[in-house]
């Protein structure tokens, strides 16, 4: 296997990684990928081998597990339970409750809801110069998360912060002061989503989080810790990689030089383009998997 130098911080690779992943591309099937010390997979039909084959996995084996330092203690004693670190049967159990909850009716009611603050937001920008993430794409993750789980759509602003806080942790650069910060933030993300179920247990709505209280009463099936860092992980997993498809779509697409419209002038036009601005350039790069 070649051994390949890049670094994640470098600001040239941060703009444009895809140089670099031609050449990584051209070493075959793997290569070593110096600065993170692993070996990475990189075209289609190895990616597709790897995230299908059962002898790896997103769980380390306990008695691989590093000691957690003490200060991260309550970051990873939520993140134990995130979807994205865990494997069957814990997986499938929390995964098909969620699954449950997110039924045709409630997808199809949450399309109406986009599309409407689609246009609320570009009714506001109005032909004025304007930022895309900063005006259009930001909002509409965050508010559809909020209505989906049943937090008050005031709370997105914190929400957000929290979040931004928390992922922190999985950026290439990571110190003690982020580390801080995802502790604070995890810490009281977590006693938000508490107190909002011991309302929700109190009078429940049409809403998420009241959906998965009551299958956790009805089967005993979800614990309280399970509950919460699920909702956690909705906002997390949900709000970044949205925002960042709107963007390098809009951009993409722009680039191209074609009619925008050209694009959406049917259901199976636009169906294809959204899924070829995220195959083209997509708002996430790189998942890792653990020989088990
Ligand atoms: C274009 C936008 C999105 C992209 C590109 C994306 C991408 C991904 C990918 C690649 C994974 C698999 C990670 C792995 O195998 O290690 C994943 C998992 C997940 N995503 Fe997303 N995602 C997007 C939007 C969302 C949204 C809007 C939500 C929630 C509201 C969400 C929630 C999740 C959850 C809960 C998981 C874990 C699923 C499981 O393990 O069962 N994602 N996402």
């Amino acid at each position: 296997m070649k051994s390949l130098d890049q670094s994640p911080l470098d600001p040239d690779f941060v703009q444009n990684p895809y140089p670099f992943y031609d050449i990584a591309r051209e070493q075959g099937p793997l290569f070593h990928w110096n600065d993170y010390s692993i070996p990475c997979a990189t075209g289609f039909s190895s990616v597709n081998d790897l995230l299908r084959d059962r002898r790896f996995g997103r769980e380390m084996p306990a008695d691989l597990k590093a000691e957690t330092p003490e200060h991260l203690a309550s970051f990873y004693a939520l993140e134990q339970h995130s979807l994205l670190e865990l494997e069957p049967p814990k997986h499938t159990r929390i995964h098909s409750l969620l699954v449950r909850t997110f039924t045709n009716r409630r997808v199809n009611d949450l399309a109406l809801e986009i599309d409407q603050i689609s246009h609320l937001l570009c009714d506001k920008i109005n032909d004025q110069p304007f930022d895309l993430i900063k005006d259009f794409a930001e909002h509409i993750p965050v508010i559809i998360i909020c209505r989906m789980l049943g937090v008050p759509e005031d709370m997105g602003p914190q929400l957000l912060r929290w979040s931004h806080d928390m992922v922190a942790m999985y950026q290439a650069r990571r110190d003690r002061d982020i580390e801080d910060r995802a502790v604070t933030a995890s810490l009281a993300f977590s006693d938000y989503i508490q107190q909002l179920m011991l309302e929700r247990q109190k009078n429940p709505q049409n809403d998420l989080i009241s959906h998965l209280i009551k299958a956790r009463n009805q089967d005993e099936k979800l614990s309280e810790k399970e509950l919460i860092t699920t909702c956690i992980l909705l906002l997390n997993a949900g709000h970044e990689a949205t925002v960042h498809s709107i963007s390098n779509a809009v951009k993409v697409l722009l680039e191209t030089g074609q009619p925008p419209i050209s694009f959406f002038k049917d259901e199976k036009s636009t169906l294809r383009a959204v899924d070829e601005t995220i195959r083209f350039d997509p708002p996430l790069h790189m998942f890792t998997r653990i020989a088990l």
